[in-house]
């Protein structure tokens, strides 16, 4: 028997809005991620200490890793989108303060001639054409910085910034251009980003333990070994919700001038190869394809998890349920009969938001759980 309890007081902690005012968790707003409460709450239940190492195998931009760093806690951080790893990579690592001073004031003295005609025409259309014209300039004294950690800060500053200072806003699960009288200046949000994030910096201390951040595929942990694992907190894509290579398009343009340095072949849920050999129980046999292929690439990485934990360690996985037009699929359970079927010893589920879905915005289709499971190997 799975237990199954309701603790919706942990519902804001699986949504990434308590990082909004924390030192270093505020540099990106990822609105997929969870916050640094959860992954604290998480390690004080497993009562996980100095010395033991928590793995995120889908670490987005980085609040596990950087939980850990605070809290004195060995992490290893795997993520498959080289720009959401860039930005973990920024807001975990350690900067000598002088040198992020000299090198903003070497980007922001910045002056030449910058040729709009060949950007990308979704860059044109989502920023007012002086403020293009800055980003550009800024970014080529970005590209020139000599240490690869330097100009990871300063590109999570660029595209912060950036944010600010144009049409473009994410709506669920698109972006949306609505041009405006009135954007703030690019050139004054990135002094004020990168004065924050130096502040952050200075006040911030981050502890000295082990930690290594990859950019890999959570379905093949090659860069660990068996058993090396104390803890999993993590969240992988939900069920037909976010592409998340068009949701950052404009993220990915600004700072590799192309979209196709994603490997998007090895998100989760986009393979349609393994799905006939998923085996699942009865009740769930008439998933749609889409699904299949999902719970297939779920469960090698829960496969992974398994395989890379110590015996007794455990895993927190936040997990929202399927929204079809026909139907909630509960992703929740399905985790766990997966996990079960690999061999993890108890589970538990916590369902932490409910949210009403709704097909043509007024057609109920039921309740979409998003839950919590705990896992102990
Ligand atoms: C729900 S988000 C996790 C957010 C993270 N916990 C945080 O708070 O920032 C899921 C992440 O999994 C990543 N992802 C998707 N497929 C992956 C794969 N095969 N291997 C590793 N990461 C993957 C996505 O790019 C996304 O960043």
């Amino acid at each position: 028997m799975t237990k199954i309890v309701e603790r919706l007081d942990l519902g804001e902690y699986a949504t990434f809005k308590p990082n909004k005012d924390l030192p270093r968790h505020r540099w990106f707003y990822f609105k997929e991620g969870f916050s640094r409460h959860l992954v604290d709450y998480m390690i004080r239940r497993f009562k996980i200490g100095g010395g033991d190492t928590v793995l995120d195998p889908f670490m987005g931009v980085g609040t596990t890793p950087l939980t850990c760093r605070e809290l004195g806690i060995n992490t290893v951080g795997v993520e498959v989108s080289p720009l959401f790893k860039m930005v973990a990579e920024a807001k975990i690592s350690d900067y000598d303060i002088d040198r992020l001073r000299e090198v903003s004031s070497e980007i922001m003295s910045r002056r030449g001639r910058v040729d709009l005609s060949g950007q990308h025409p979704l860059l044109i259309k989502a920023f007012p054409r002086h403020n293009l014209y800055d980003i550009i300039l800024y970014r080529e004294a970005i590209e020139e910085i000599p240490e690869a950690r330097y100009r990871n800060f300063f590109y999570t500053a660029l595209v912060s910034a950036a944010n600010k200072a144009g049409y473009a806003f994410k709506d669920g699960s698109r972006v949306k251009i609505v041009p405006k009288k009135h954007v703030p200046p690019f050139k004054e949000m990135f002094r004020r980003t990168v004065k924050t994030m130096i502040s952050d910096v200075e006040n911030l201390p981050l502890k000295d333990v082990e930690y290594s951040l990859y950019q890999g595929d959570a379905r093949r942990l090659t860069m660990l070994g068996d058993e090396e694992i104390d803890a999993v907190i993590t969240s992988p894509p939900y069920l037909n919700k976010i592409e998340y290579t068009t949701l950052y398009e404009i993220e990915y343009l600004l700072v590799y001038g192309d979209t196709r340095v994603n490997p998007i072949r090895s998100y989760i849920g986009l393979t349609f190869s393994r799905e006939d050999v998923l085996e699942l129980p009865r009740e769930y046999e008439d998933l749609p394809p889409g699904a299949r292929a999902y719970f297939a690439d779920l469960r090698q990485a829960v496969e992974e998890m398994y395989r890379v934990l110590r015996r007794n360690g455990r895993a927190a996985i936040v997990i929202g349920q399927g929204i079809y037009p026909d139907r909630i699929i509960p992703s929740d359970r399905i985790l766990v009969e997966i996990a079960r079927g690999i061999g993890f010893r108890e589970a538990e589920i916590w369902i932490v938001n409910k949210r009403i879905a709704t097909r043509s915005r007024t057609i109920k289709i039921g309740v979409a759980e998003e839950s919590i499971v705990i896992l102990r190997k």
